[in-house]
């Protein structure tokens, strides 16, 4: 990763992340550009990374090795088509924009070799987690390449098939706001148990954190976990009984069904 030159289309937040991770990883600057409309956009970027930006895409592929696009969904065909005559031949485009398929790109930009990721927004504190997936196309170097780009914000984990995507999209791309919605309900109930909004908002984010890491470092999983803490009769286990009385499990998988569901219809119209 050292000597490869990466050139960032769109540089907005997730693309400043991407570029302050690799910054801290010990990537030059000199080895990074980025385009984006935004005077004041690209004035920062320069003055905190101390890297060379630019007003037009074309300049910024210049001599690239990896090209991350890195604009909203809706703007990506404009983008890919503007830039098609400008690349040259290996490449690699790697685009983390939510439900673009690689066939779109590559019938926009042509058949370069595209990695698919879908990042998630835990990843502009450097804590995310992204789902890979390459076309035929990408050499083994190439994944590498990808794989060290989004490990810089976070874990990157490789797909076998493009569309699990979709269930990636539903896990982790949605997935923090599940979390968040478990921690407004957390935070309310222990407020109608009678503790005080601080109170309660900081015993709910703490027992977020730790149980996560718990979970993260553990070496065995969440179900073992859970049995280790509820003692029979007790407590935890009232309310994992009230959870499951409730139909817990079944409201996750509906959930996350509808927000897999979803990912593939927005792919469809994105596409077009
Ligand atoms: N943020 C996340 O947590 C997250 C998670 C997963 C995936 N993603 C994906 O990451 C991509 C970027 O998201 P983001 O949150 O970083 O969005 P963002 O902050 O809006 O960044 C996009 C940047 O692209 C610029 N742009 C617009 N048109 C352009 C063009 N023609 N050429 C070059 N740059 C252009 C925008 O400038 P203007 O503001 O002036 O339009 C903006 O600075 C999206 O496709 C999104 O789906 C983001």
């Amino acid at each position: 990763m050292s000597k490869t030159r990466i050139a960032f289309i769109g540089a907005g937040n997730m693309a400043a992340s991407l570029i302050g991770g690799l910054r801290a990883q010990g990537v030059e600057a000199t080895h990074i550009r980025a385009s984006d409309p935004g005077a004041e956009t690209r004035t920062r970027l320069q003055a905190e990374q101390g890297i060379e930006t630019f007003e037009h895409n074309a300049q910024a592929i210049e001599g690239a090795d990896v090209i991350v696009l890195a604009v909203k969904p809706q703007v990506m065909k404009t983008v890919c088509l503007a830039l098609r005559d400008d690349l040259k031949e290996g490449q690699l485009i790697v685009s983390i924009a939510a439900g673009i398929t690689c066939a779109s790109l590559q019938s926009w930009i042509g058949s370069h070799p595209v990695v698919r990721c879908m990042p998630n927004t835990p990843s502009l504190l450097r804590q995310g987690v992204s789902g890979l997936y390459a076309t035929a196309e990408v050499t083994a170097a190439q994944r590498q390449q990808a794989e060290q780009l989004l490990s810089a914000v976070g874990t990157a984990l490789w797909l076998e098939q493009e569309q699990q995507l979709d269930a990636v999209t539903a896990v982790s791309g949605s997935g923090p706001a599940y979390f968040f919605l478990l921690i407004e309900a957390m935070t309310a109930a222990g407020e109608k148990l009678g503790l005080p909004r601080e109170t309660a908002t900081e015993l709910t984010l703490h027992t977020a954190l730790g149980a996560a890491r718990m979970a993260v470092a553990s070496d065995v999983d969440a179900a073992e976990l859970r049995r280790r803490v509820t003692s029979p009769a007790g407590t935890t286990e009232a309310a994992i009984k009230s959870f499951q009385a409730s139909g817990f499990e079944a409201i996750v998988e509906q959930a996350l069904h509808a927000a897999a569901t979803r990912s593939a219809e927005l792919a469809e119209q994105l596409g077009k």
